[in-house]
């Protein structure tokens, strides 16, 4: 039996209420109608305790000690110009100050779980929807959902990538807009094996940019040079054709040549998809 774990709940309770309620009817509405916005929430920093800024310098001090080597150059681009804090948790406030100016992405605090129309709806307009809370000190090693640790220091820096940034916008348009159980598929396979858990090749060398492989300290040397995973070039059909398995380490990684190659292939697809989603209505 899962045992008591004590989280500090810094959401304010009727905001978070009244977020979650919005984003839980997000998913009965037309695409068209859904307002990110109503899901919202702020980022009440004051509220952070001393141990979830503690577990926040843990973490951040654990994957820096091995990203520097094991990381795309991208991200690592990304998380200098963010100038993320090492010591404390980020205000997601400063973090947007940031992104403004480099690719006009922003975080927004979200209570929890969005539906899928609803986190795709926030990436069309260029907003990441961000948890804001931090896993408790017990959980510091694994957290099956995300917090703002897999959010902000896995996933923001390559937002801070123009041509990263284009590639996630056009993804959340295609995906926001197709009804196609078929596409809802293929989309969802293309995010899992690119945005959480992606390699590139960097002058020669595997490199890691998905978060789900940046924000864990186990996985990473799995994902780089265990002889159990198939790493196979990025081919985009090939990627959307696999079915993914959650709960383990992956033991098939699909390798992009460059972001340009992600962003070329999703603005083709997004075509198609975006062309039947017009001929459907
Ligand atoms: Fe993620």
């Amino acid at each position: 039996m899962r045992k008591d774990i004590r989280y500090n709940v810094i959401i304010d309770g009727d905001e978070f209420r009244r977020a979650q309620a919005a984003a839980d009817a997000a998913a009965d509405l037309p695409e068209d109608q859904i307002d990110p916005e109503a899901f919202y929430v702020s980022q009440p920093w004051e509220r952070y305790n001393a141990e979830n800024h503690e577990v926040w310098a843990t973490l951040v001090r654990r994957r820096l000690e091995t990203l520097e080597e094991e990381a795309s150059e991208v991200f690592l681009t990304g998380m200098r110009l963010l100038g993320l804090d090492k010591d404390r948790v980020p205000r997601v406030s400063d973090v947007n100050d940031r992104l403004r100016s480099l690719t006009g992405w922003q975080s927004r605090g979200v209570p929890g779980y969005l539906p899928a129309k609803a986190f795709f709806a926030c990436l069309a307009k260029r907003q990441f929807p961000t948890t804001i809370t931090i896993r408790p000190k017990e959980l510091i090693d694994y957290l099956p959902e995300p917090d703002i640790f897999h959010d902000v220091f896995g996933h923001v820096p390559l937002h801070a990538d123009p041509v990263f940034a284009d590639f996630l916008q056009t993804y959340g348009r295609a995906a926001l807009h197709t009804n196609d159980p078929y596409h809802i598929e293929r989309l969802a396979r293309l995010f899992w094996f690119t945005v959480e858990f992606g390699l590139i090749r960097e002058h020669g060398r595997v490199k890691l940019y998905g978060s789900g492989l940046i924000s864990s300290i186990g996985e990473s040397p799995h994902a780089l040079l265990s002889p159990d995973v198939d790493r196979r070039p990025f081919d985009m059909d090939r990627v959307c054709d696999t079915p993914f398995e959650i709960d383990h380490y992956q033991p098939i990684l699909y390798v992009l040549e460059s972001f340009e190659q992600l962003r070329d292939a999703m603005n083709d697809y997004a075509e198609r998809v975006l062309d039947e989603a017009s001929v459907a209505a």
